[in-house]
């Protein structure tokens, strides 16, 4: 069926052997060929969910299927579809770039294909690195290996632990198009993030996970526009003191030295209110020189979902 979902979790649980209950009847369907972005504060329970997925960590409660098969007993068949890069890097510091990265595939019980392996390396910006020592690297460029690696098998499924933590800008915008064209080339992604812009500017779709549990999993676009307040900024030619009284009824504040109005209103009203604002403003005397509108972005949108939730 066309709309299955590729990963499908029910009732996942998971208490770890101390007692400690890090994920509480998770309910969630990956779609095939999305990025799906995982947000959620330390100790949220991403790794621990990504880790039962990949078939690491045993669950306590619930079922996990990857293209229609069950990660304990078909884990074979599940764990070939999967490339995982995990958040703690490890890999064998004596062995060479090159070397590291073949072995993975050999793993999986695949052939050698060294101009995979070249394509990989030259795309991560490892080329000139292929015969280093992975010891010999800047955690950037581990991480990158670790990446590499990941893809080795030709996965059609890659999950990425925090990416692009400590990965400098420039390299993490390349890194963001490495994961697109995998996307457009028909791979399902599902990373965590802390960097929230990660996720505005990759996800198709948001999950937020807080103290084990999925609070809410939504297309990105969407949530946005419904979460979202936005904010008119208006540029006045005449710069006031304070509000005036006939304006008290809409969302004013004074910014700039009284230079600015700024409105914030609800993207979800049937009407924002902008018309009769402007009206009032002319009665009242205000002209303005310019106007804009900025939209909150997804980091408030975040902070308040997990202090809400919390
Ligand atoms: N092996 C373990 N034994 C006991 N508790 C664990 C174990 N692994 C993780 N936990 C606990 O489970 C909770 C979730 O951890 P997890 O690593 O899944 O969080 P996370 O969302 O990935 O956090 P971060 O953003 O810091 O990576 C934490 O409270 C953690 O201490
Ligand atoms: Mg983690």
């Amino acid at each position: 069926m066309a709309d299955e979902p590729l990963i499908s979790v029910a009732n996942l649980s998971k208490t770890y052997d101390d007692g400690f209950e890090a994920l509480k009847n998770i309910n969630l369907g990956v779609r095939n060929g999305e990025i799906l972005a995982l947000l959620g504060p330390n100790g949220a329970g991403k790794t621990t969910l990504i880790s039962i997925i990949c078939g690491l960590v045993n669950p306590t409660e619930g079922s996990v299927t990857v293209g229609g098969y069950d990660i304990i007993a078909d884990y074979r068949q599940t764990r070939s579809m999967i490339g995982l890069v995990p958040q703690e890097l490890a890999t064998d510091a004596f062995e060479s770039v090159w070397a590291t990265v073949s072995f993975s595939r050999g793993l999986f019980g695949k052939g050698p294909k060294p101009t995979l392996i070249e394509s990989l390396l030259k795309d991560l910006s490892l080329w000139d690195k292929k015969d280093n020592q992975i010891m010999a690297l800047s955690g950037g460029m581990k991480r990158r290996v670790m990446i590499a690696k990941a893809l080795s098998h030709e996965p059609t499924i890659l999950f990425l632990d925090e990416p692009t933590a400590g990965v400098d800008v420039e390299l993490r915008k390349d890194m963001w198009a490495l994961i697109r064209r995998l996307r457009d080339t028909g791979v399902t992604v599902i990373l965590t993030t802390h960097y929230i812009q990660e996720a505005e500017e990759m996800a198709d779709r948001v999950g937020v996970i807080n103290n084990g549990e999925l609070i809410l999993v939504e297309d990105k676009t969407e949530l946005m526009r419904k979460m979202g307040s936005k904010r008119l900024t208006l540029d006045l030619q005449q710069p006031l003191q304070e509000v005036p009284p006939a304006l008290a009824s809409y969302d004013l504040e004074l910014a700039n030295g009284g230079s600015q109005i700024v409105y914030t209103y609800d993207t979800r009203g049937e009407r924002t209110g902008i018309t009769g604002l402007l009206a009032a403003l002319n009665d009242a005397d205000i002209r303005f020189r310019d106007l804009s509108t900025t939209q909150s972005s997804l980091e408030e949108i975040f902070v308040n979902l997990v202090r809400g939730a919390s």
